[in-house]
């Protein structure tokens, strides 16, 4: 069947086939490459209520969206989240091919089998060492109920990724051991190069970890093979023809010429770049659309988006270059 075009395009010709959402900002974990020390939390009553979510996602599908990924601050924390996917799971009949999450996996040795049952076609699990002391202190939490929750997301037949974010002089010595860690359980590891989108913007190129340096760490066991990059943020390596990583690698190779997504953050803000500026806020949009869709309605917030889609800039390296600040940072728009 011939693949329909998306409507949600920008202005260089890449269509939009992925939507990030975070559907909270909150998190129980303080990771020193994500969060801000004193974090001021969205009020609740800013958040775009699950209904409107649908509605926008709906929206979204029917221009040519196919996957959604839920993200965070960590999506377990948001009630009702599990009924939310089981949901979406309706629009899998108008083209969604793919409902995933990415988390912490605190949580999850709770929630793994509801997700599971709720339809959860993927799940990304954020875990940056397997020394527990490390871990502590990367992350200011314990590491025992994500190996826990990783385990039970397995048990139940979830399909699992693992990330990684490397920083230097910090948890670099862990590239090896999460190899040998993740060959044995069979599980997708992926290397991410730190990127500056740290909550108190402390970012420092001299602290990220780059692909070159992870693959300079790996070829002293394995021999190398590298796979070609296709439409995903990682590239990928083949290690001694029997096990694949895959390192995203925004700050020395970016993707940004094929990138096919776009964000909402939890209090309804569109995203049409991880390091855009600006956001195109479309809560009271969507919530009086909702509402009350006309052909109208429905004909204005489509046209709103897609010429916001439109704008899109080259990437990342042109942003950057720009030098400009801004409010938001990585908790508000879930990676
Ligand atoms: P899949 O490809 O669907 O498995 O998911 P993903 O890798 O896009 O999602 P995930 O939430 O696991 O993100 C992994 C890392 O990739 C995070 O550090 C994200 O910030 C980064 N990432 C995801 N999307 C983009 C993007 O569009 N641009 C850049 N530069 N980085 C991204
Ligand atoms: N640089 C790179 N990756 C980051 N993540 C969070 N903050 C950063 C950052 N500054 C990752 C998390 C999670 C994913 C959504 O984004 O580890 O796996
Ligand atoms: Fe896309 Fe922006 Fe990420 Fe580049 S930095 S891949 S343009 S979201």
């Amino acid at each position: 069947m011939q693949r329909m075009n998306s409507i949600w395009v920008d202005q260089f010709g890449r269509e939009k086939r992925k939507l990030r959402i975070s559907v909270t900002d909150r998190c129980n974990f303080k990771c020193q490459y994500c969060m801000p020390e004193h974090p001021e939390w969205m009020n609740k009553k800013h958040l775009l209520d699950f209904e409107s979510l649908y509605q926008f996602c709906e929206l979204m599908v029917q221009g040519g969206i196919e996957h959604i990924r839920l993200t965070g601050g960590e999506p377990l924390m948001r009630q009702g989240i599990v009924h939310f996917i089981q949901q979406l799971q309706q629009l899998k009949s108008q083209g969604l091919k793919r409902v995933a999450m990415t988390s912490n996996a605190h949580y999850l040795k709770k929630y793994a089998q509801a997700l599971k049952n709720a339809g959860l076609d993927d799940i990304n699990i954020s875990l940056d060492s397997l020394d527990a002391t490390q871990f502590q202190q990367m992350t200011k939490s314990s590491l025992a109920p994500v190996l826990a929750g990783v385990e039970q997301a397995l048990d139940v037949g979830l399909k699992v990724k693992i990330n990684t974010v490397l920083m230097k002089g910090i948890n670099d010595s862990q590239i090896l051991p999460l190899i040998e860690w993740a060959q044995q359980k069979q599980i997708m590891l992926r290397f991410i190069e730190y990127m500056p989108l740290d909550g108190d913007a402390k970012w420092h190129r001299h602290e990220v970890v780059t692909e070159q340096d992870i693959l300079n760490v790996v070829a002293e066991k394995y021999r190398i093979d590298a796979i070609p990059q296709n439409h995903e943020p990682a590239r990928y390596y083949h290690l001694d023809s029997n096990y694949v990583i895959g390192i995203i690698s925004t700050i020395s190779h970016s993707f940004c010429g094929a990138c096919d997504r776009i964000r909402l953050t939890a209090n309804g803000e569109l995203y049409n770049c991880l390091f855009a500026i600006h956001g195109l806020s479309l809560k009271d949009e969507i919530s009086t659309w909702r509402h009350k869709p006309t052909i109208q309605a429905t004909a204005e917030l489509t046209q709103k988006i897609q010429q916001y889609i439109w704008h899109k800039a080259a990437g990342f390296h042109e942003i950057q270059a720009k030098q400009q600040s801004r409010k938001i940072t990585m908790h508000m728009l879930g990676g």
